[in-house]
């Protein structure tokens, strides 16, 4: 399979089983948040970090069927991220995935609960019995752990409050390094930790995977800082010059442009190294390089 092909494989794969998170039987009940969390979460987005929890169950030799409940569980967090990120009292943003943001499409209060419900059903996700028969249960709540850390207050909310409390002032290098390691990398990071988790893949495997998403997370966050000052909104699918509007602390604000596209280079080619250790690095290596020059 191409890079193509198989990023859309495993897209499919976690867009059903994102339609089939996001529903109820008792949906027709109260269907306005079933309404917003389907709107932000179906249809839309890139979705690197299934992909990447995909992946790396495959090069350890897992079953994708067993590592699925735990991409779409951090596509929702990751959804969830998002939702609140766009909110009025943070970035403030209208565009999301190519049209209106959550809160300009339901208002601000129901918003606030589509986040809150995905964050939810992402652990309901990962933690329902019948998603997860056929996994040793400590497999199940090491990956869990995993995905929980990453989200919480020393993971991207740590990395959203240092964010938002950076905003209009000139950090030191080593601190943005640790804001952006944190909003950004540590999802990142959870999802190839665990797709290795699931498939049973030793220290070293998971050493590997670690190298491979810290290098290309702070890539991918810097690329991303440089598409909301030089993108075209019709493919970023969110507004350019946000970051600017808010005077965000953003590696392109502290070294410049230039010197920003020479690192994300470095990164990437630290995380294509990284993934030589997999016999089956293709897709990796793909994947980090096709980042780099992406548009959205
Ligand atoms: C956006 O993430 C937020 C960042 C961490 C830069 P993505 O660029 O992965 O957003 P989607 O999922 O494709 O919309
Ligand atoms: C936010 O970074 C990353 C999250 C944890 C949501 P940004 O604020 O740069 O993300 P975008 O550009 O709005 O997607
Ligand atoms: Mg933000
Ligand atoms: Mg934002
Ligand atoms: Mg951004």
């Amino acid at each position: 399979m191409t890079l193509t092909e198989r990023l859309s494989y495993y897209a499919n794969m976690t867009e059903k089983a994102l339609e089939t998170a996001l529903s109820s039987p008792n949906e027709s009940l109260y269907p306005s948040i079933f309404h917003a969390t389907r709107y932000s979460a179906l249809g839309g987005g890139k979705r690197l970090r299934p992909a990447l929890v995909l992946e790396f169950c495959r090069v350890c030799g897992g079953d994708l069927s067993k590592a699925l409940p735990f991409a779409a569980a951090l596509e929702m967090i990751h959804t969830y991220s998002l939702i609140h990120d766009d909110l009025p009292c943070m970035d403030d943003d209208d565009l999301r995935r190519g049209k209106p943001t959550n809160h300009k499409a339901f208002g601000e209060a129901t918003a606030v609960l589509a986040g809150d419900a995905l964050l939810t059903r992402a652990f309901e996700t990962a933690l329902d019995p019948r998603s997860t028969a056929g996994l040793p249960a400590d497999t199940v709540l090491q990956a869990a752990s995993c995905l929980a850390r990453a989200a919480g207050m020393d993971g991207m909310i740590g990395g959203q409050i240092l964010d938002l409390e950076s905003e209009g002032r000139r950090i030191p290098q080593e601190a943005l390094m640790l804001l952006q390691q944190l909003k950004t990398g540590r999802l990142i990071g959870a999802a190839a930790a665990m797709g290795c988790i699931i498939a049973g893949g030793d220290d070293e495997a998971l050493e590997a995977a670690s190298r491979y998403t810290d290098n290309l997370g702070l890539a991918f966050q810097i690329e991303d800082d440089l598409l909301d000052i030089e993108g075209d909104i019709t493919r970023f699918g969110k507004p350019i010059g946000s970051d600017a509007e808010n005077s965000k602390a953003t590696f392109p604000s502290l070294l410049g442009v230039q010197r920003c596209y020479e690192l994300v280079r470095e990164l990437t080619d630290n995380a294509i190294r990284a993934a030589q250790l997999f016999p089956d690095h293709g897709f990796l290596t793909d994947l980090a390089n096709y980042l780099v020059s992406r548009d959205c």
